[in-house]
Formats: C-alpha cells, structure tokens, sequence
C-alpha cells in the first residue's frame, strides 16, 4: 500500500524520483498549472514551450515525462494533463484526482513522488491524495493467487508526497488521514473483486471480515449454512444449494457512543455467478467474479466509517453465496420462502442477485435503521441503460434518493437517478407464488428494484444502487481507474455517512 505525506518543501527542493506537474488545455495551447511555479522557472519559465513542443496539449489523462533542470532536486517532471482550463483557475477535484491518478499510473516502479498539483484548500489536496493513491494501485496476488512474478509489469508508485498542502494545518492533516483511510479501502475492495473465485469464496469472504472487524474494533457476525436454513433465509440459502462452496450471510456492526442515526449498508455478495440451472453462455461468465462487488464496497465503507471514527452507526450486511449448477442445485420453477415469509417462484436461476438481496433486506429492516441502502452488480439492463461507468440510484423516497445521488456526484463517482414505475411489480406476478423472480424484459433494471422494494420495511428510507456498469472495469485504465475491480460506490458511501454523522441528511 502506497504511502502519503504532506511536505513543506517546494518542489524544487523536495528529494523525490519524481515530480508531477499539471498542464491543463488553453485556447492556444499547454498552459502550466498553479503549483509548478518554482518547476517552471527552474525551467526558465519555459516550461509551457518545451510541453508543446513536445506535443503535450494539457488534454486529460495526457502524461509528459521530461528530464528536470539542474534547478531540482528530482531528476523528472511528469506533465499529467488537467483537461480544458477553467476561466478561474479553479480545477473541478474530479479532474484533480483523475490527473493525479493518471500521474500515479504513468509512475508505477518509481519510489518517491511529490505532487506539485494545483492546491487551493483542503477539499483539493484530498481530492489529489485520493487520485494519486487509487492510481498507484495494483492487484496483490494473495495466497493462493497464481500470478507469475516475472509477468509482473511492478509494483505501484510507492510513496506520494503532496506538495502546496500545509502538513500543520489542521484541515490538510485531516484531508490527509481521510484520502488515506478511504483509498486503503477502496483498493481492499478492489483485490477482494480482483481475487479468482476459487481464492474467495463466501466462507473465506466471511474470515476476511472477521479480520477485519478484530483489527478495527467492529462486531463481526457470521450465519453459516446451518444457521441460515435454520433462520428461515430461503433466498441466500436456494441461491447457494447448488454450490460445493456454501453461502454466508455476515453482519459487520459499527458503533459511535454518540451516534444519534444507525445506516444499514446491504451488499450483493456473489462471489461467482454462472447463471446457476439457466447458465449463462460463453462472453456471459468471464467476469463473474465480479458479483460480489457490492458485498465488497459496503465492506470497504463500513470499515473506513470505522476507521475515522465517524459519528454514526453502520450496519453492513454481506449477502454471500455462489450461484452454481449441479444436482442440489435450485431448478426454474422451484418456490423459495423467503426470510420473513414471502414465497418465490424462481422462474430464471440467473436472477439469483434478488434473491439474496431480498432476504438481507428484509433481515436488515428488522433492526429499523434511519436509512437502509443497498448496493448490487444487479442487472444487466442497467449497463445498457447507463453504460460502463455510471451506477443506477433508485428507491422509495424521492428525496433520499436525490441526497444519494448528489453525494455521489460531490464524491466524483458518476451516477443517474432512475425509477421504479410501480406498474412494472404486476410483470412479476405468479400462479403458484406470491411473485416471481422475473417478469418483462423491457425495464429490467427497474424491475429488479421493485422486487427488492417488497424486502424493505415499512417506513424505513431506501436507496438501491445498482453498480453493474462501473463495478469491474474491462478496457483500458483511465485516470484512478485500474482495470478489473474499481471499488466502486464507497466514497459515495463514505460521504453519506460523514453527512448523516454532521447532521446534515433527515
Ligand atoms: N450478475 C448479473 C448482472 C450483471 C450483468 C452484473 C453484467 C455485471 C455485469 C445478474 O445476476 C444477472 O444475471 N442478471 C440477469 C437478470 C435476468 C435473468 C432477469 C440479467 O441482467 O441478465
Ligand atoms: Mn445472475
Ligand atoms: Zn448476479
């Protein structure tokens, strides 16, 4: 795990591999962000026209390697590009993190980097610690994990340095401590997504966090497979039956003496999905690891809320189980009874995430938390509608649903509110059940909200996320965004319980 301080060098003087620059798109031409001020003249103030003859244009994502004037103490200027430049020099923190992201990739082996970004307040320098520390990212081959050394492209840029952030200033040090926390588990999240699934299976997910919970003081509870047949959780437990690996259901309890609200986070934990009896075809189950991703971000999110000791109560449920076929395993047109009571027709195995989730839901409800949200790689129909990188919020308060979505925008995680036309529930109507996993293809996004919204208790405020676009990332990276898991949904997570402990959300 890279490593992040706060230095008062500038950064001509400070001893790094590297320092890192913003160049940022003006009307005619690369233009040298602030806080490169002292690289800029010990490139004699140059350093504009040496970037363009080079090429550079200050376009996002660009990078620029250069040797460093004899004036530093570094012996390379990386140029990361901010983007088009704003009229008052006031970078949005998204392009801020994304450049110092970029930055971080383009300086995976190096040692030491300090950041001369442009630092304007606390609000920017974290914004930069977190891009810069979730852009020196890479998987870390676990145990068992069979990763050949050699074929290893590095390890990550080991040590960021911020430089313009000041290391007494009470709002910077905990800016700093904050990007530390947050990015820590976010790139947790993003090895727990990362890791094969025969490596991470719902019993081993479960003894991941038992650890956890021991090291940061949480309460860690497991459900095995007997105890949730015994407990009446038909869902978790028709979803796991068909599977060598049984499934888990863990509550991971967070408590501030002080708190005066209790949020509960519910995560889809399947830790692989091949469709069950309904296989899924070839091009379909590759990534399938991946299901498990919600399971992670509100594991990730419950233990960072921990460890910065916010004032307010999370609850994470982990619904996990793998969703296999074989002889034991549930058949289309089986009835599941649900925890709580409702009947189920499982008309499609591949519609497994609802099962579990419905069951979570409803455990969950029984403890009447203030705000219960839930966060599941739940539909295809979502990635079509959003696409790769914007996440689903819907639920059954309009106004939480918006303080939702606008807390992830202020996180810089892109997201779009969506519906739940209460029309589409009849779709899922059967003959033998008191509704059934599936209905019409049109909406299914929608569709698979509303049939989690029967799990949520009566009163209780719910926002559904549904992260099956921006959960794995396929292509190439970009910005802070490695490929393969991206930890996404815990900064927004993570700012919704900072606002609720400030009191700022009903
Ligand atoms: N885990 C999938 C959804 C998914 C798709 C996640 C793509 C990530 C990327 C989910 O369990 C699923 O299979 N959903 C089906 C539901 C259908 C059978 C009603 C889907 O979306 O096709
Ligand atoms: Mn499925
Ligand atoms: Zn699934």
């Amino acid at each position: 795990m890279s490593a992040l301080t706060l230095s008062t060098s500038s950064a001509a003087t400070l001893r790094a591999d590297a320092i890192v620059i913003g160049v940022a798109k003006g009307p005619k031409g690369p233009l040298v962000a602030p806080g490169a001020e002292a690289v800029d003249k010990a490139f004699d103030g140059k350093l504009a026209t040496i970037l363009e003859t080079l090429g550079a244009t200050g376009a996002e994502g660009e990078t620029t390697k250069l040797p460093a004037p004899s004036g530093l103490k570094a012996p390379v200027v990386l140029a990361v590009g901010l983007g088009d430049a704003p009229e008052d020099e006031d970078f949005g923190h998204e392009a801020l993190r994304r450049a110092a992201g970029s930055a971080a990739r383009a300086l995976a082996g190096v040692k030491k980097a300090g950041f001369a970004l442009p630092v304007t307040d606390a609000g920017s320098a974290s914004a930069i610690a977190e891009g810069a520390l979730l852009g020196a990212y890479a998987f870390t081959p676990v145990d068992g994990s069979r990763k050949n050394e050699k074929a290893d492209k590095g390890a990550p840029l080991a040590d960021v340095v911020l430089v313009g952030a000041k290391p007494r200033d009470k709002a910077y040090k905990a800016a700093a401590e904050r990007a530390t926390v947050l990015t820590q588990e976010i790139n947790r999240a993003r090895d727990l997504v990362n890791l094969p699934p025969n490596d991470l299976t719902p019993k081993e997910f479960a003894s991941v966090a038992q650890a956890a919970g021991k090291e940061h003081g949480l309460k860690v509870e497991v459900l095995d497979e007997k105890a949730l047949l015994k407990g009446g959780f038909g869902g978790i437990m028709g979803v796991g039956q068909g599977s060598a690996n049984p499934p888990r259901l863990v509550r991971i309890a967070y408590t501030h003496p002080k708190a005066e609200k209790t949020i509960a986070l519910v995560g889809k934990g399947i830790t692989y999905d091949s469709g069950g009896i309904s296989l899924k075809p070839a091009g379909h189950n590759e990534t399938m690891k991946c299901d498990m991703a919600g399971a992670a971000a509100v594991f990730g999110a419950v233990v960072a809320v921990a460890r910065l000791g916010l004032r307010v109560n999370v609850t994470g449920w982990l619904a996990l189980a793998e969703n296999m076929p074989s002889g034991s395993a549930t058949r289309p047109g089986d009835v599941l009874r649900m925890y709580g009571g409702k009947t189920c027709e499982v008309l499609n195995t591949d519609a497994e995430g609802r099962l579990v989730m419905g069951d979570a839901l409803a455990r969950a409800s029984e403890e009447n938390p203030d705000a219960l949200l839930d966060v599941a790689t739940l539909t295809g129909a979502m990635v079509l509608a959003l696409g790769n990188r914007t996440f689903g919020v819907m639920g059954n308060d309009d106004a939480f649903r918006t303080s939702v979505y606008e807390t992830a925008e202020e996180a810089g995680e892109q997201a779009w509110p969506m519906p739940l036309p209460a029309e589409l529930r009849k779709a899922m109507d059967s003959p033998v059940a008191d509704f059934a996993n599936m209905g019409e293809r049109m909406g299914g996004g929608l569709l698979a909200g509303i049939f989690l919204q029967e799990f949520v208790g009566e009163g209780i405020p719910w926002v559904h996320l549904d992260i099956a676009g921006p959960a794995y990332h396929e292509s190439a990276p970009y910005g802070y965004t490695p490929k393969g898991g991206t930890g996404s949904s815990i900064r927004t997570l993570v700012r919704l319980a900072e606002r609720t402990a400030d009191g700022e959300l009903g």
